[in-house]
């Protein structure tokens, strides 16, 4: 297999695997000397970068562009770029676009869905492409969802979770994203899961790891952060000061 895959896949269960997203060149890098395990080229990257209200604006086009500039700066982590809203459609449309992820730099690309995205996710890995799966809340269907709000509440969608996790392993996922369950499901799917889970909005210590979108970490997007985040920053608290204090010592001619 793929030694950094399996770097992950040794970690599971043995010390928490860390997972940030970055967009850029320069975050890119310094997540990769600060040691982080994965490097997430986020379709999130919709609202952190690009202003869109959500991430079903996001097209291929924007995942190679900021893909391709991170996988520049990367040297030991491994790179995952989002397949952004209907680009794997189908198994054939989503081999396709995988293949040009994994062209710019990726190492492995991720996608939303469980047991309604079995038969892509098998397609691409007999490409030969690792997949990180993504299930509990998903940000592409919102719109037909409703709205963001915490998943696996009710025992039918616990149920039916618990099926997209079995689906995604079947299809040969190397690991899994579990966005927004409630805590003690995303648990519960944890010590069921042969492929290490990676937790966002499931609570703390409930998953095999963690992953965070950056922005949110370092308060580098103050207009909306979501109330399960951790924020060990104050980005833009710091650029406005800066700023001001560089206007404030601006100075006309003599
Ligand atoms: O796009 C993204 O940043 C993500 C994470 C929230 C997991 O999918």
């Amino acid at each position: 297999m793929n030694p950094k895959i399996d770097a992950i896949l040794a970690k599971k269960g043995n010390q928490p695997i860390s997972q940030l997203t970055a967009y850029d060149y320069p975050t890119a890098r310094m997540l990769d000397e600060a040691g982080v395990d994965m490097i997430l080229v986020g379709d999130s990257l919709g609202m952190m970068m690009l202003g869109f209200p959500d991430t079903t604006h996001v097209t291929m086009e924007h995942m190679l562009h900021h893909g391709e500039c991170v996988a520049r700066a990367v040297k030991n982590a491994l790179v995952v770029v989002d397949l952004p809203i209907h680009s794997y459609d189908t198994p054939e449309l989503a081999v396709a676009n995988a293949r040009r992820l994994m062209a710019i730099g990726a190492d492995a690309v991720k996608l939303e869905g469980g047991v309604a995205q079995e038969d892509k996710i098998r397609a691409i890995v007999d490409a030969g492409i690792p997949v990180q799966a993504h299930i509990g809340l998903l940000p592409q269907s919102i719109k037909e969802d409703g709205g963001y709000r915490m998943k696996g509440k009710t025992d039918e969608e616990a149920a039916a979770i618990t099926r997209d996790l079995d689906a995604v392993i079947r299809a040969g996922a190397f690991c899994v994203v579990i966005e927004c369950t409630k805590h003690t499901l995303a648990a519960e799917l944890t010590r069921r899961s042969s492929i290490p889970t990676i937790g966002i909005g499931a609570g703390a210590a409930t998953c095999h790891g963690e992953v965070a979108v950056i922005h949110d970490l370092v308060g580098g997007f103050p207009w909306f952060v979501p109330g399960f985040a951790r924020q060990l920053g104050n980005v833009a608290g710091e650029i406005t000061r800066a700023a001001n204090e560089w206007m404030s010592n601006l100075k006309l001619p003599e």
